[in-house]
């Protein structure tokens, strides 16, 4: 009830699109995305991030999501990022619906910048960062949402524990930069990816 009372106040201007990002963060995501040909942001929801990726670059970005349908059969996130997408005029974004595990496989881009903010269990995080860090062009840039405690992000999650536990473990992984939950990575020339325990 509360989402579709949400779509409704966004549909007439009286909501906008809700996000986890801080404005620090969001801020940070622009400064090292905007450069790059092609984005990709694991982890739509309502495409506030998305929209303001593709309002900051001329290249392309791609939204993964699997718009989980609701109790009335319609995905009020799906909805709301359409809208957003629409009224900003954004030619640039798409979105690419289903789970990050399933799209992967089928996206032949080289990425320039991955967005990881999706399912944030342990498992997840590291099946995304094994199937999307291949496809990163030598160089590339990966931005983790909830790799840390802070404000916007107080519980402990798995991502907190992948940022911990495994991208130590990286030889071909930079820390470039860090704000709130948000840690910017850049990649090397070795496929980097991590195994299979835990
Ligand atoms: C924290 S929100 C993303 C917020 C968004 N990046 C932003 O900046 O506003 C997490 C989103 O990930 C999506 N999600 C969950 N599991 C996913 C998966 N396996 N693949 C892709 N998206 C997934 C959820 O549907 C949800 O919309």
């Amino acid at each position: 009830m509360k989402s579709l009372v949400h779509l409704i106040k966004c549909i007439v201007h009286m909501d906008s699109p809700s996000s986890q990002v801080s404005e620090g963060e969001l801020e940070m995501l622009l400064k090292y995305s905007r450069n790059a040909d092609v984005i990709c942001e694991i982890g739509c929801y309502e495409g506030k991030t998305s929209v303001a990726l593709a309002r900051n670059t001329a290249g392309a970005v791609y939204s993964v999501d699997p718009f989980v349908e609701g109790r009335l059969g319609i995905s009020y996130g799906e909805w709301i990022a359409r809208l957003h997408r629409k009224r900003s005029d954004t030619k640039n974004l798409f979105f690419l619906k289903g789970f990050s595990r399933d799209v992967a496989p089928t996206f032949q881009l080289p990425i320039d910048f991955l967005f990881i903010d999706a399912d944030h269990s342990y498992a997840a995080v590291k099946t995304d960062w094994n199937s999307w860090r291949p496809k990163l062009v030598e160089e590339g840039i990966i931005a983790l949402h909830d790799s840390k405690i802070a404000p916007n992000s107080p519980i402990p999650l798995g991502t907190m524990r992948f940022y911990a536990e495994d991208i130590p473990t990286l030889s071909d992984v930079t820390e470039l930069n860090s704000v709130d939950s948000l840690t910017i990575f850049q990649v090397g020339r070795t496929a980097g990816c991590v195994g299979d325990s835990g």
